[in-house]
């Protein structure tokens, strides 16, 4: 782990990451996302003041534990946010992190989810946001989403155009339950575009709009060759 993270030698952040991967299975969300999370919330960090490090790295590494659980609940009411920092308190716990500290890293992990009520308000919970939020975009994002959709039958390509006759139809689409019934054009209409003005950092929202450009110059070109003209 130290050598594909980069981190300093410390034995808790081996003992998570180890739960952790008894726990993320699935595609688009195994652990190389935890690692390129980990990488961007470092980069983000440089470019910040007065980041608690021990907070944010035990964030970024537990934030998605309750995602496979979430996927394979056929009942829809797990939010893998909520569940994660449950999930979080007693790992913590149990490798004796202080009461403020666990606190601090289940607020992280309950507000980086994009579809939550419950918004960043540290500057650890907005890198970790920020940084979870720009793996869903740019070439990761176009390859993570099309996974995705193989995952759960969507079509590879659908006409903007039949969506767009009322915005209605835009907002139904965004809504959680809709999210995997359309194919990643779409959900960049609804998602991905909006993503570098919902980030908070400076340093994110930089990457964010050279990814969504990125992005936006596929999904043309996608278009395109759909319709024959190239
Ligand atoms: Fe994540």
């Amino acid at each position: 782990m130290n050598k594909e993270m980069n981190l300093s030698v410390d034995k808790k952040y081996e003992k998570i990451l180890a739960s952790v991967k008894e726990e993320l299975s699935c595609s688009a969300h195994d652990i190389d996302h935890i690692f390129r999370v980990y990488n961007l919330g470092m980069l983000i960090a440089k470019s910040e003041k007065q980041v608690d490090m021990d907070v944010l790295i035990s964030a970024i590494l537990l934030h998605d534990i309750a995602r496979v659980k979430e996927d394979r609940d056929i009942t829809g009411s797990i939010d893998h946010a909520v569940l994660g920092s449950e999930m979080a308190d007693s790992i913590l716990s149990g490798l004796g992190y202080e009461k403020d500290t666990i606190e601090e890293i289940k607020h992280c992990i309950i507000s980086h989810r994009y579809r939550s009520n419950s918004k960043p308000r540290t500057i650890e919970a907005k890198i970790l946001f920020d940084a979870d939020k720009l793996d869903g975009i740019g070439a990761i994002g176009i390859v993570r989403s099309f996974m995705m959709s193989a995952q759960y039958g969507s079509k590879l390509y659908e006409d903007i155009s039949q969506h767009k006759q009322t915005e209605v139809n835009l907002t139904e689409l965004s809504e959680p339950k809709n999210r995997l019934k359309h194919p990643p054009n779409i959900e960049f209409e609804v998602k991905f575009k909006k993503i570098p003005e919902s980030l908070y950092t400076k340093k994110a929202k930089a990457i964010a709009e050279e990814r969504k450009k990125y992005m936006e110059s596929f999904f043309e070109r996608l278009r395109e060759e759909v319709k024959g003209l190239r």
